[in-house]
């Protein structure tokens, strides 16, 4: 990786703010987080810069608040979590800017870490408006962004800030850039692709670019109608939100690059009330009936291609996995997927929840924090979080 990472700067008695993506889920119910995997991603930088006498500010969304202040998503809960983690006490202020963080600030020993409010309270932060990144510009001599799940946001705390300080990458978006960049420069072969998830047009630029360095992709999900029907198959009541064209293009270009594209051969169905499941053809879905998962000869079908293959990347559930009877595809390709003995790479976003909640996270390889991030990254289209950070210059010289 060719930027500068926090190793790279001196850190020792500055003020340095660290961007850092603690969008973690929370419970409908009680509003707890459900999965702090997310922080937990984020404790080798804090732990680093604890280590260096840094004074730490931390700074993050949670959720789309769209620019007003939501009580149920003040990051109270995530001070309190982090707290734990690090066995320190972390402090946290209702506001991400303004007179009373500076005093916070001004106070912070070395050592000694902050978490700002949640940034999407403030209009600014998504419009990225200079006053808002100025403001929190104001807080630091050194910025540090570790949200590699946020990197593909043009946001205030992301591009703004670190146009105003000196801005190096993390260690979580050192790691994340190191492992997906392998599967893009050198990917061990044969390598290939599983995609569920609801819409084609979401991965249909990851999948235009990675065709070219792919031997396979497997589709499945709500992605998976949309490829049927542009092969000529009837869906019957599954919703294709996309272009076919989309997809017909995807399928040619497979085609010229010699690349196995595998679409499920049968399909689980369901009537619109959700009654009369059954397994059946993909080329004879009932005219009265929706794809809710793939089927079980598809299961055997693309268990037999990922066993071939070196490298994997899995991105988007099989089909309603929300829903237990829907489960089955999505479940079996996670455990077939934790047993390879190739590189795994994960995508971020539910594909990651559902590989922590069938705890099996540690049988990957790696596990990417960022859902959108990781699918722009392999894009080849460049992440407006990455590309502003500094370059590493040939003697290694830094600008901090
Ligand atoms: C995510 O969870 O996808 C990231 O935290 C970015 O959030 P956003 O999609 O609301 O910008
Ligand atoms: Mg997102």
């Amino acid at each position: 990786m060719n930027k500068l990472t926090v190793r790279d700067i001196e850190v020792g008695g500055r003020r340095v703010l660290v961007r850092v993506d603690f969008n973690v889920p929370l419970s409908a119910t009680n509003g707890d987080i459900t999965d702090d995997s997310r922080i937990q991603a984020a404790m080798p930088t804090i732990d680093y810069l604890i280590s260096k006498g840094a004074r730490i500010i931390l700074c993050s969304h949670l959720g789309r608040p769209g620019g007003r202040v939501v009580e149920g998503l003040r990051l109270g809960t995530v001070a309190r979590r982090l707290s734990k983690l690090l066995r320190q006490e972390v402090k946290y202020t209702t506001e991400s800017i303004g007179t009373e963080v500076e005093e916070t600030v001004a106070a912070l020993k070395a050592g000694e870490v902050m978490l700002l409010e949640n940034l999407r309270f403030h209009a600014g932060e998504e419009e990225n408006s200079p006053a808002y990144a100025t403001a929190l510009a104001r807080l630091a001599d050194v910025y540090v962004d570790d949200a590699f799940a946020t990197a593909h946001r043009s946001h205030a705390s992301i591009v703004g800030v670190a146009g105003q300080l000196p801005a190096v990458a993390g260690l979580l978006l050192e790691k994340e850039l190191t492992s997906l960049g392998r599967i893009l420069e050198a990917p061990a072969h044969p390598f290939g692709v599983l995609l569920g998830g609801a819409k084609t047009s979401d991965k249909a630029a990851m999948l235009y670019n990675i065709m070219d360095k792919v031997n396979c992709v497997l589709i499945g999900g709500g992605m998976a109608a949309t490829f049927l029907r542009a092969s000529g198959y009837a869906v019957g009541l599954s919703q294709v939100k996309d272009d076919p064209q989309v997809a017909s293009e995807l399928i040619a270009k497979a085609a010229r690059n010699r690349v196995r594209l595998i679409l499920p051969e049968d399909v689980l169905v369901v009537g619109e009330d959700g009654t009369g499941v059954e397994n059946v053809s993909s080329a004879k879905i009932p005219a009265d009936k929706k794809i809710v998962d793939i089927g079980w000869q598809a299961i055997t079908s693309f268990t037999r291609a990922l066993e071939r293959c070196r490298t994997v990347f899995w991105n988007g559930p099989m089909g309603i996995y929300e829903i237990d009877q829907y489960a089955e595809g999505t479940k079996a390709m996670a455990r077939v997927i934790a047993g390879l003995n190739a590189a795994t790479i994960i995508g971020g976003g539910s594909t990651a929840e559902i590989v922590i909640e069938l705890k099996l996270a540690d049988k990957m390889s790696f596990v990417s924090t960022g859902g959108g991030a990781s699918l722009r990254f392999l894009s080849g289209e460049g992440l407006p979080g990455v590309d502003i950070i500094l370059e590493k210059t040939p003697t290694g010289v830094n600008n901090g």
